[in-house]
């Protein structure tokens, strides 16, 4: 969808359908009060006749109304006034774009809450409303022979803001938010993609594609060769049990000052994960495609930076291999020399994600990092600690994980801090190598995480475990492009872009 921002009167708009929210059990605010009066009170009408209270996503479409230039008129319910808030705009704009999408209106213009006082608001209910808008109409047709399109596709939405004094702001939030909702997109359409045409060299091939659009961008992708040159010996110990060969993607970003300490992305890409030799079960195992999640919110991030020009300059590395069982595939109690030269003892093939990760994560080294974040849909016990809605947090450093956390907030992509800790990194022994894959009984995510720790004493470093938030399954099944809105909020504010 196109976006576009102005500052237009209500009833002046010449659009498809015109939007104007209201809250639950509250009066009109002045404007949709003098658009009341303009349009002969249907709006009161509509309240008074209890064709909408204003719950939030709640809409009443009315035809020809009088007196506007717009062809409709959508009410939209926001919720109680007390809980109003950016996020809540976000809601309940996407559900009314979904309805929009499958009816006859082609463009639409949104006249901004006046709940939304303040510059930041704006700027975050904008960005919020496109971001969650986009998120709304995203279908995943590339692999049906018949697509099925809605006749009448929403193409076109205009925010208008209440004040000049609002306008740059709403410009800046909508503008940031489209950039966030392409990076979601990406990250959406590779991972939904399955195995046999997400393998490791087609996420090389994609990464590949971005970096035709911008001077900035450079992408390359190690071999299996060049791995072996520089010893990554765990990361290709899980590629060895399958017929793609792994390829290491490396993106590198300059957008910032020439010798700038980038921020390094790692994100996990392990196209199909059967678990290897200590195979999974055969229930729900098709959505280990989504075992590449990780990566793919790297990817998306970095066409973030693309789209937005940031002043800053950010690495993504991405580890792409396949982990399935084979003749030469990892075998338990198999031992590992990892790039660093830490020997790993491989008592569960299943736990591939931290050996393909370890030599990406030393491999960043050579980037001199201002900071390093991992994003890796890693453990299944993160589910169990978190569910489904806020991604578990990780690392070495207190500052960059308030960082991370507090982006998480604001962009509605939410993490939550574990501990770490010696107690825990007792649990990763072995009687025969410098460390275990697996950490046994109790705290999965965070035995996975201090295995990474191992891997990143030289630099800030945190970690993102999205095996809850990457994807949703059953009916609903699919990508959510998680957590590129947290990652992009990051470096926005890293380059003091957010209001
Ligand atoms: N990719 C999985 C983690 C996962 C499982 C994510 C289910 C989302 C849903 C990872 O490679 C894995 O298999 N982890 C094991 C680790 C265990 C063997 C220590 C797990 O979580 O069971
Ligand atoms: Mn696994
Ligand atoms: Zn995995």
């Amino acid at each position: 969808m196109r976006y576009a921002t102005t500052t237009t009167a209500a009833e002046r708009i010449a659009t498809d359908c015109l939007i104007v929210t209201l809250f639950e059990k509250n009066r009109l605010d002045d404007t949709s009060s003098a658009l009341d009066g303009i349009t002969g009170g249907v709006i009161q009408a509509a309240l008074r006749n209890g064709d909408i209270t204003g719950k939030s996503g709640e809409t009443l479409m009315l035809y020809q109304p009088h007196g506007l230039k717009a062809r409709r008129l959508l009410l939209l319910g926001l919720g109680e006034r007390k809980s109003f808030s950016p996020k809540a705009l976000g809601e309940a704009l996407a559900s009314a774009c979904r309805q929009l999408d499958q009816s006859g209106s082609r463009d639409a213009a949104l006249l901004m809450p006046a709940a939304l006082e303040s510059v930041t608001d704006n700027y975050r209910a904008a960005s919020e409303g496109v971001v969650r808008s986009e998120e709304a109409l995203y279908r995943f047709e590339q692999c049906k022979s018949k697509k099925n399109p809605p006749k009448r596709p929403l193409k076109k939405l205009t925010l208008l803001a209440r004040e000049r004094r609002l306008l740059n702001a709403v410009k800046k939030g909508a503008s940031h938010g489209e950039a966030v909702a392409r990076g979601m997109n990406l990250a959406r359409d590779l991972a939904n993609l399955p195995g046999n045409i997400c393998t490791p060299n087609y996420l090389a091939e994609q990464a590949r594609k971005l970096a035709r659009q911008s001077d900035k961008l450079k992408v390359t992708a190690l071999t299996e060769k060049q791995m072996e040159k520089l010893g990554m010996g765990a990361l290709l110990s899980v590629s060895r049990g399958s017929r793609q060969p792994a390829r290491l993607i490396v993106m590198e970003y300059r957008g910032g000052k020439a010798g700038g300490r980038p921020v390094v992305l790692v994100g996990k890409g392990l196209t199909f994960d059967a678990g290897g030799i200590s195979l999974k079960p055969a229930a729900n195992m098709d959505e280990m495609k989504y075992d590449m999640c990780g990566g793919a919110s790297v990817i998306g991030t970095l066409q973030a930076c693309v789209d937005l020009e940031l002043p800053i300059n950010v690495v993504g590395i991405v580890p792409a291999s396949e982990n399935l069982p084979d003749g030469e595939a990892n075998k338990p109690g198999d031992i590992v020399t990892s790039m660093a030269g830490l020997t790993i003892e491989i008592l569960n093939t299943d736990a591939e994600g931290r050996l393909i990760l370890c030599d990406a994560l030393t491999y960043a080294e050579r980037f001199k990092p201002a900071a390093v974040i991992d994003i890796a849909t890693l453990t299944g016990a993160c589910i169990v600690a978190l569910g489904h809605h806020i991604s578990g947090l990780l690392g070495n450093d207190d500052g960059l994980a308030e960082e991370l956390l507090q982006a998480g907030e604001a962009s509605n992509d939410r993490a939550w801090r574990l501990p770490m800790g010696e107690e825990y990194q007792k649990q990763l022994e072995s009687n025969f190598a410098d460390l275990a894959n697996i950490g046994g009984k109790g705290a999965g995510t965070i035995t996975a995480a201090c295995f990474f720790s191992r891997f990143t004493e030289k630099y800030k470093w945190a970690h993102l475990d999205i095996a809850g938030t990457a994807w949703k399954s059953g009916k609903e099944k699919g990508a959510t492009g998680r957590p590129v809105p947290l990652l992009t909020e990051l470096l926005l504010q890293r380059c003091k872009l957010v209001p």
